[in-house]
């Protein structure tokens, strides 16, 4: 099985967790993708779409799958669909590298249930193999450098990447994040950032893993 057909079943199979008459949450990403897609047979049955980006959002309509505000929406939001670029073994995630975390961030935060479509890739004993995206307002760009450095990681500007809010990215290599509750919750107290892609204190609640066997629900 390749990469693309373990995303690709992994989005098929979290379509048992939409339910009828209610709003979805749509994340961001190639696995994200792959759900939008699997979603356009429900459209139907749902009530309509929360989307994490632009992007995402571009997708659903393409499909005529409907796409609401998430200002004008409290009610039946039951599961929130995404991928990750790391997860652990507590299904705390990194995510992020499409730089569209701090709207995750925010439509995640909005529903009961955050349900990630991983392939088996994903899953790491540490967090930090993957540079950890941080959003940060653009005039803080070389405090919060600066900042991470000191904390022992090595932050890379995303040069020429503008977040859907306007704002900068940060990369950070080099960090083993063994607690990342407690980072998580450090960087989101930095003047600067806007969100960093730890999503530790409100983690996954299924993780659904795509093997070359089959789907593991985690
Ligand atoms: C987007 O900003 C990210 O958080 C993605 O959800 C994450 O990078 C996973 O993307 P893939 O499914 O493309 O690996």
């Amino acid at each position: 099985m390749t990469q693309d057909e373990m995303k690709k079943a992994v989005a098929q199979a979290a379509l048992d967790y939409v339910v009828a008459g209610s709003i979805v949450g749509v994340g961001t990403g190639s696995t994200a993708n792959m759900f939008i897609d699997a979603l356009a047979s429900m459209k139907d049955d749902i009530l309509g779409t929360v989307a994490s980006s632009n992007v995402s959002a571009e997708r659903l309509a393409s499909h005529g799958i409907k796409v609401l505000n998430f200002n004008d929406v409290s009610e039946n939001m039951v599961v929130y669909v995404d991928g990750a670029d790391e997860f652990d073994a507590g299904k705390c995630l990194v995510k992020g590298g499409g730089g569209a975390l701090t709207r995750e961030k925010i439509v995640a935060a909005g529903f009961d249930k955050f349900v990630c479509i991983v392939d088996e890739s994903k899953k790491v004993d540490v967090l930090g193999a993957f540079p950890l995206p941080i959003e940060v307002i653009p005039m803080s760009r070389n405090l919060i450098t600066r900042a991470m450095k000191e904390m022992g990681g090595n932050p890379v500007w995303r040069e020429g990447f503008v977040t859907d809010n306007g704002n900068d990215i940060l990369d950070v290599h080099g960090l083993s994040i063994t607690d990342p509750k407690a980072l998580e919750a450090t960087l989101n107290h930095m003047p600067g950032v806007v969100t960093n892609g730890l999503f530790a204190m409100c983690g996954a609640d299924i993780v659904l893993m795509a093997t070359p066997e089959g789907v593991e629900i985690l």
